[in-house]
This record gives structure tokens, C-alpha cells and sequence, in this order.
């Protein structure tokens, strides 16, 4: 919905990073990140931010299907940097630029997490902290206060208890938005984290010890903020257990997509906005709306979970047209630049975040890689809307597009499915 009720601008001018120019020579781009950011971490942590399922081809088919559209510019109007301040579920944020949730990134990064949510709220960017993080829900509202958004699996034991703990934990803390993922139905294979020893359990052997020793920033990093947990799971897990008991105890009380019964009880539980992430199929953004959600969160986990899916951009359009009067439409799962930003923007998506490549920002950049990446995005994002002759983000919807892979979704509706026991 692009234009939510409205409320009093609380969002305040925010300038580049001081570091931004600097930066900029060494990583004119995303990609430049990436190229640093093995360099500058243990290996087994590359592999586990930058791995798709599979053998990454979910991720080459994200990519491509975002270079594959095209813009034609109209000229004729006064040049212009277009303003890009939006307003998300109500409230005012300085971009339609966003941190996407994510577990272990202090694996990647020691401290991640903080790093992310500081740098959003320096921005005024949403940042959605993973329930799966490396900060608690307290940590993460207290850095990013105005921007904080919480990402919650289902964590069915127990009749929801730690599930609904956590809504009360959040709007405790007042999060923005509340995301349920529902693109995890089952467990898959990323190919370079299993290989890379981080599939099953978090115990380092020697192949990792070695990794980590001819990697001194990283190790300075790990001793600043300590070793990655659970942390937002730790609080419900036996006192003083170590990474692997967090895991197995969270394993063993959480998993499986949510039902639409589920994600009802959920919307009643939490008073504030609430999205579903992962929703690649018009006909179920239309039932999560009917549920009262008020935001679609259109992803394909930016190709983690298998190669074959739909890549988000491509279901974007079908979506925007069943429900993009009535829902906050966010989209993931690709983005490496402003461009991509403006691609989303232009098909209709109120915002777009991004996941791994704040992860190659802060391997390469340590503390201020998410600022810089944010910094950068903005950047980006004015100048393409400016190169293309939209003087404002409405403007640009109203291009001329071609967008090859857009699927119209012409398949039969589904009969209704039995309702699943517990
Ligand atoms: C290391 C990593 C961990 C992730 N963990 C979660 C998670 O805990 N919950 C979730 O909803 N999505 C998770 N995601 C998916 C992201 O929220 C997002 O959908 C995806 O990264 C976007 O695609 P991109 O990486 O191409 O930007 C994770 C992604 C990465 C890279």
C-alpha cells in the first residue's frame, strides 16, 4: 500500500557516514565487497553468509532475473536526486532501503548484528532482527529504536509458548513490524555450508581453527563481542548452555511453515503491523491479507532453501496486482544495488532489503560496512531514479518496463488443503 495513514514525520535528515568517500574508492560497488570479504574472514564464515541451496543456482537465477529487466529513461524534466524518505506501515523511514533478517550473522562477523541495527537507525532504515540472531530482542530495540523490526520462525512446542513469549518480549520493546516467516517448511542443503563443516553443529575443528588464525581482524572482532550465539533463543534454553546445546534445543521446539490458523492466532497476539516473509504466490498474499496482515514480505530466502524457486522480483508484479491496495509490499532476495532498489520500487514493491550483501559489507568493512552499504544503496537508488527521469519513486512506477521473467500465474486454484495435525 503506498500510502499508508498518516502520521507526523518522526524520521530526521540523515547524511552520509563520515567514512563514506573513503570507502567508496576501494568498493565503487556491492560486488567489491564481495570480493574483499573472504579476505578478510574465516573461510567457513564466507561460505555460510554468501551460500545459496544447492549449488547456488537459486542465487545466479535471483541475479539474473533483476538484470534482466530494463527501464526506458524519459527526458525532458529538470534533472534531480530524488527525495526517497518513505512511509512503511505508517511510519516514516528515510529510504525504502532495508536490513533483512538473519541468522548467525555474528558468525560472519562478530558483532554483526549490533553493527546492522546501529547503522539502520543512524540511516533511519528498517533493520529486522532474526530470532535466529546474535543479539536478544532487548539488544537489538535498544540499538535501533526507531527502526527495529522482529523476524520470528514457528515454534510450534508447547502450544506456541516461546512463539508468543516472543510477541510480548517484542512489543515490550515496541518493534515496528513483526514478521512470521513462512518459507521454511522443511530443512534443505546449502552445499558450501555443509561442506564448510557449519551444517549440522557449530564446533570448530582444526581446518577451521587454521581459518581463524591467519584471520586477525576477524579474531580481534571475535574477542571484543565474544563467541556467536543464539542469543534471543539462549534466554528460554538451559541456563549456560554453549552454541550447539542452543541449537538442539531450539531444533527440537521449532520448525515447519506456519499455518493460516497459525498466522491468525499470531495477528491476534501482536497489536502492531504484522507481514508474512517468503510469500511467492499471489493467491496467498490474498489469504494473508484476509487474515488482517497488513504487510507481504515477497521472498525466496535469497535462494537458501532450494534452487528452484520462483525468483521473488519475477513474482513481484502478480502479487502488487492482487494486493497492492490493501498490503505493504516488501520484497527480498537479489538486491546488490540501487538499481535493484529502483527495479523493485518501479514494479511496485514499497521497499526492498537486502540480506547477504550486508554480510560482504561487514566482512569487508568491519564496523562500518552497514553504514557503508546503506550509505551506497541511497546513493545508488537517487541516481538511477534521476538517470531514468523520475524526480520522485511514484514517477518511476509509471516507466516503461521490460521485465522478461514477470509470471502471470495462470494456475488453477488449489483445492483446499486438510488441516495439518500437530
Ligand atoms: C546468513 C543468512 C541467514 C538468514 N537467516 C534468516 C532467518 O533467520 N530468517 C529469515 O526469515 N530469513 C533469513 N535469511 C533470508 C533473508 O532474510 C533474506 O530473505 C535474503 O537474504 C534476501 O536475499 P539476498 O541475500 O539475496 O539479499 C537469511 C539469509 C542469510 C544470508
Amino acid at each position: 500500500m503506498h500510502d499508508m495513514t498518516a502520521k507526523k514525520s518522526t524520521v530526521a535528515p540523515v547524511g552520509q557516514h563520515p567514512n563514506f568517500q573513503k570507502h567508496h574508492k576501494h568498493f565503487p560497488t556491492s560486488a567489491w565487497l564481495r570480493r574483499r570479504a573472504p579476505h578478510n574472514v574465516p573461510l567457513f564464515a564466507f561460505e555460510y553468509g554468501d551460500t545459496g541451496a544447492g549449488n547456488d543456482i537459486g542465487i545466479a537465477h535471483n541475479w539474473s532475473a533483476f538484470d534482466a529487466i530494463k527501464i526506458t529513461p524519459r527526458y525532458g524534466v529538470m534533472p534531480t536526486l530524488p527525495p526517497v524518505d518513505v512511509k512503511l506501515f505508517g511510519r516514516n523511514y528515510s529510504a525504502p532501503i532495508g536490513v533483512a533478517p538473519m541468522g548467525g550473522p555474528s558468525l560472519v562477523w562478530p558483532g554483526a548484528d549490533l553493527l546492522m541495527a546501529k547503522a539502520a537507525q543512524r540511516a533511519r532504515v528498517p533493520y529486522t532482527l532474526s530470532v535466529a540472531g546474535g543479539a536478544t530482542i532487548e539488544q537489538a530495540a535498544e540499538a535501533a529504536p526507531d527502526v527495529f523490526w522482529l523476524q520470528l520462525y514457528r515454534f510450534w512446542h508447547d502450544d506456541h509458548k516461546i512463539g508468543l513469549d516472543l510477541v510480548r518480549r517484542a512489543e515490550a520493546v515496541e518493534a515496528k513490524v513483526l514478521a512470521l516467516t513462512l518459507d521454511v517448511p522443511v530443512r534443505t542443503t546449502r552445499s558450501r555450508e555443509t561442506y564448510a563443516g557449519l551444517a549440522h553443529e557449530f564446533r570448530p575443528n582444526l581446518r577451521m581453527i587454521r581459518e581463524m588464525m591467519v584471520r586477525p581482524r576477524w579474531m580481534l572482532a571475535l574477542l571484543r563481542h565474544g563467541y556467536p550465539r543464539f542469543a534471543t533463543i539462549a534466554d528460554y534454553a538451559p541456563a549456560g548452555a554453549w552454541t550447539n546445546e542452543i541449537i538442539a534445543f531450539a531444533r527440537a521446539r521449532m520448525g515447519g511453515a506456519f499455518s493460516w490458523e497459525e498466522v491468525k492466532r499470531y495477528r491476534d497476539a501482536w497489536k502492531g503491523p504484522m507481514a508474512v516473509k517468503g510469500v511467492l504466490h499471489p493467491e496467498d498474499a490474498a489469504k494473508a491479507v484476509s487474515l488482517g496482515i497488513e504487510g507481504i514480505w515477497v521472498s525466496n530466502h535469497g535462494g537458501r532453501q532450494i534452487e528452484a524457486l520462483m525468483p521473488s522480483i519475477d513474482a513481484l508484479p502478480a502479487i502488487v496486482e492482487a494486493v497492492g491496495k490493501k498490503a505493504t509490499i516488501v520484497l527480498d532476495s537479489g538486491i546488490r544495488s540501487g538499481q535493484d532498489v529502483m527495479r523493485a520500487l518501479a514494479l511496485g514493491a514499497d521497499a526492498a532489503f537486502a540480506g547477504k550483501s550486508f554480510l560482504w559489507a561487514v566482512a569487508a568493512l568491519g564496523d562500518d560496512g552497514p553504514d557503508y552499504l546503506i550509505d551506497l544503496y541511497i546513493d545508488e537508488l537517487r541516481a538511477s531514479l534521476g538517470q531514468i527521469g523520475a524526480r520522485t519513486i511514484a514517477e518511476a512506477r509509471e516507466a516503461s518496463i521490460r521485465h522478461p521473467g514477470a509470471v502471470e500465474f495462470q494456475d488453477k486454484p488449489r483445492a483446499s488443503r486438510a488441516p495439518r495435525k500437530q
